[in-house]
């Protein structure tokens, strides 16, 4: 991973700090971008020369294009993005309104389209480069909100990404760039910490190794799917769920 130069979003927390982590030990340089920027600073402190913050909202198309520029202008080029930030919903389908629903959309699918598009702008005139999106194992069981578990905005949201990810491959992939998504099941981070203790012991029985996924164990499959080890990878939906899904 040594000279990659890498874009993570949703950096602040959970699995998209996990990734920043990793990817710094590894000898990356990371742009860490996120719409909470205090967090990101008291998170990822330090004067690391191989970490560059950056706070905006994915949803904003100026904000997503100045993080590349940004990540170009300190480490020379972007080789691969990884992007985790998203806003949850866990309104049920009565519970729901346009205003909500709107908002879970624009960051979610939107802002997932604009930070894709921005990071393919810099990269097909360099004819390579990885990019990994996240969608989410709930969108193959229904969820229906409630108790902190996703409901119809987040898990309809999900399922876009994976119609984008399939969009993006297609489109790109004649120019020597990958586009895969992540599918992670339920995992230890902020996301999860509306479940109550009912909800938590009745979605574990679903999961064969008999507990959650931790953050490195999700953030490791996006690492993979921008290394060299993925090179005929693209287009794909990469479940990584602890069994939770099967049967
Ligand atoms: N935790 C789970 O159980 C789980 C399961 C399936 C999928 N996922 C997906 O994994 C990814 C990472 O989630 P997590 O569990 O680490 O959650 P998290 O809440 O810990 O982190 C999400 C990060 O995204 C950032 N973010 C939110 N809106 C943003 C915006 N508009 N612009 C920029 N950044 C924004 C937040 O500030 C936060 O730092 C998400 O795409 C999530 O949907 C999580």
């Amino acid at each position: 991973m040594e000279e990659k130069s890498v874009l993570v979003t949703g950096a602040a927390s959970g699995i998209g700090l996990a990734c920043v982590g990793l990817l710094l030990k590894e000898g990356a340089n990371v742009a860490a971008f996120d719409i909470q920027g205090d967090r990101m600073a008291q998170e990822l402190p330090g004067d690391e020369a191989r970490l560059l913050r950056i706070q905006g909202d994915v949803s904003r198309s100026e904000n997503c294009e100045a993080a590349v520029t940004e990540a170009v202008d300190r480490f020379g080029a972007l080789d691969a993005l990884i992007h985790w930030g998203a806003a949850h919903s866990s309104a049920r389908w009565d519970e729901l309104g346009a205003e909500e629903c709107n908002h879970i959309m624009s960051v979610n699918v939107t802002g997932t389209f604009l930070i894709a598009q921005a990071a393919a702008r810099h990269m097909t005139p360099r004819g390579q480069g990885a990019i990994v999106l996240c969608t989410s194992t709930s969108v193959l069981q229904g969820v229906t909100g409630g108790d902190g578990q996703g409901g119809p905005a987040y898990v309809a949201s999900k399922g876009a990404v994976i119609a984008l990810t399939r969009s993006f491959a297609r489109a790109l992939g004649p120019h020597g760039i990958r586009v895969n998504a992540v599918s992670p099941g339920i995992t230890e981070t902020a996301m999860i910490a509306g479940y109550t203790d009912e909800q938590r012991a009745a979605m574990l029985r679903r999961f064969p190794l008999g507990r959650f996924a931790d953050p490195d164990e999700i953030a490791n499959a996006g690492i993979y799917l921008i290394s060299d080890k993925s090179s005929f990878m693209t287009g794909e939906i990469m479940q990584v769920n602890g069994g939770s899904n099967f049967g």
